[in-house]
């Protein structure tokens, strides 16, 4: 098969399409022939060699690209429960595999996939697992209840946009911050309100909520800038490997780490068909031609996943 790796981590230019072994599922596992694979800032990340920070590059000499699937089962591993022709999606949530999902073949964990939505095609639900599964852990992270505020900082990107569905699923009041040309978009999606991202973010927010939000989900990543909006003794998801921002005045920074399980992408495809959360594809790229989508992701300004399509 062919699959899609970094064995320099020098950006998109330095990506390799290898021809490999097509890999075979253990106990617990499936594999799953992949119709598309969406490609995420992550993905840009690993493939400059961020992931070096988490000391992961040691005795690897290959680092596979993708975390967001959709295809067919194809084979599974003794003691794997779902069957070969079921349509799935699911989450590669390791780093530092050499084979990962922008491949003709992946292998997961049986509990990082669930049977795909019904109302969608694989393209649109290959968008579904990495940013909607981020958003929801970090929105059970907040523990906020209905009514509560909360503040979604790059409101109209993948992680972002899936905070403003959820969180208005949920029964929050959303604040939604986003570029001008965005706010269309972002109030489609539920905000409640908008704050363009070219105003002083914490001054704004706090003309509509004066002692600031409940709860954050900074999916800009902005920091400190961001969490000027919040209350004191609220909350913080901070979306980023590395140092986390201060817990200042007492609110609690959560640091989200996406992980994978069955049940909550259950959950995410149960709303998908409901239509309380949507899938956004910008574009569709052959895998050999995965660079330029690298590249266009890494200008910035895409609206909806670009997704590969082996
Ligand atoms: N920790 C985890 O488990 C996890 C999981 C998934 C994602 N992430 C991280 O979460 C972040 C968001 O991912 P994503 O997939 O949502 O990225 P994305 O689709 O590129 O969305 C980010 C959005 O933020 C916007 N933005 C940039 N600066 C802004 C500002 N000052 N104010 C408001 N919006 C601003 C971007 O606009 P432009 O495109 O115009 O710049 C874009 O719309 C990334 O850093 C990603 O690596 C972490």
């Amino acid at each position: 098969m062919r699959a899609l790796v970094a064995r320099r981590l020098d950006g998109p230019d330095a990506l390799e399409l290898i021809e490999t072994a097509v890999p075979e599922p253990a106990a617990g596992q499936v594999r799953i022939k992949v119709a598309a694979t969406a490609v995420n800032p992550v993905d840009l990340a690993v493939s400059a060699g961020k992931v070096v920070q988490f000391g992961l590059t040691g005795g690897r000499d290959q680092f596979g690209l993708g975390w967001d699937v959709a295809g067919t089962i194809d084979s599974i591993g003794p003691g794997s429960d779902l069957e070969p022709g079921t349509p799935v999606i699911g989450l590669a949530d390791l780093l530092g595999r050499p084979l990962k999902t922008h491949a003709e073949y992946v292998v997961l964990d049986a509990d990082a996939v669930a049977p795909a939505p019904h109302n969608v095609d694989l393209t649109h639900a290959s968008t579904i697992a990495l940013n909607a599964l981020t958003a929801l852990q970090a929105l059970e992270a907040l523990q906020l209840s209905q009514q509560q505020t909360v503040l979604i900082t790059g409101a109209a990107g993948g992680v972002g946009g899936y905070a403003v569905e959820l969180a208005k699923h949920f029964g929050l009041t959303v604040i939604a911050s986003a570029a001008a040309e965005d706010e269309d978009l972002v109030q489609r999606l539920g905000a409640d309100r908008f704050v363009s991202r070219a105003d002083d973010l914490s001054a704004a927010v706090r003309k509509i909520v004066p002692a600031g939000v409940d709860g954050l989900v900074d999916a800009a990543v902005l920091g400190v800038a961001a969490q000027e909006a919040v209350r004191n003794q609220g909350g913080h998801a901070h979306v980023q490997g590395g140092p986390t921002p201060p817990h200042l005045r007492g609110i609690r920074v959560v640091q989200i780490f996406v992980h994978a399980n069955r049940a909550e992408l259950t959950e995410l495809v149960q709303l998908t068909e409901a239509g309380a959360i949507s899938t956004r594809v910008a574009d569709t790229y052959a895998l050999e031609d995965a660079v330029a989508a690298y590249k266009r992701l890494a200008k910035g300004g895409v609206r909806g996943r670009l997704v590969l399509v082996p």
